[in-house]
């Protein structure tokens, strides 16, 4: 497969999972607002539309990441660790998201709590974008 396509899939499979994994996490936020039975009547529909394939996009984005990087030698560089360092915490957002939507009667955090979460998640996806695109070291 051609390096270039193989970096178009990546980009596009990310778009799919930022996406995905923004809904979910404001959906965390409106939990609160909405009455508990119904939240979870919500909450284990969108396990199955939203949060299972969120998942295995995910798996992709990083097959398609390890490939590229063994093709170019890519794990030579800082900024590559770096990156896969944020990416390990933003598997562990994954992680907390689809916990909370497996166990909806059971999941904790307040409004501000789960605001946070969701910032903390762009930020992350921003400083990801900046390394790969920027490449500083
Ligand atoms: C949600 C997570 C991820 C985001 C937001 C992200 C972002 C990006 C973007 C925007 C590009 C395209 C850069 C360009 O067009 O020049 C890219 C390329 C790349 N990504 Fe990711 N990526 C993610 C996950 C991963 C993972 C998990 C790995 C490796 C395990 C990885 C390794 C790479 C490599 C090696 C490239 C090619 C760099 C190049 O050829 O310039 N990425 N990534």
């Amino acid at each position: 497969m051609d390096y270039s396509l193989i970096k178009y899939t990546h980009r596009i499979a990310i778009e799919i999972f930022s996406a995905g994994m923004t809904i979910a996490l404001l959906g965390l936020i409106a939990r609160h607002y909405i009455e508990p039975q119904r939240w979870v009547g919500i909450a284990k529909k969108l396990r199955y539309f939203l949060i299972l394939p969120t998942g295995i996009i995910f798996i992709v984005v990083w097959i398609l990441g390890i490939w590229m990087a063994v093709l170019a030698g890519w794990y030579e560089f800082i900024w590559f660790w770096l990156k896969i360092a944020i990416l390990m915490a933003v598997s562990g957002v994954h992680g907390r998201v689809s916990k909370s939507y497996r166990l909806p009667d059971q999941a904790s955090g307040s409004v501000l709590s789960d605001v946070v979460w969701l910032l903390a998640f762009v930020g992350m996806i921003a400083a990801t974008v900046f390394l790969v695109l920027a490449k500083p070291f």
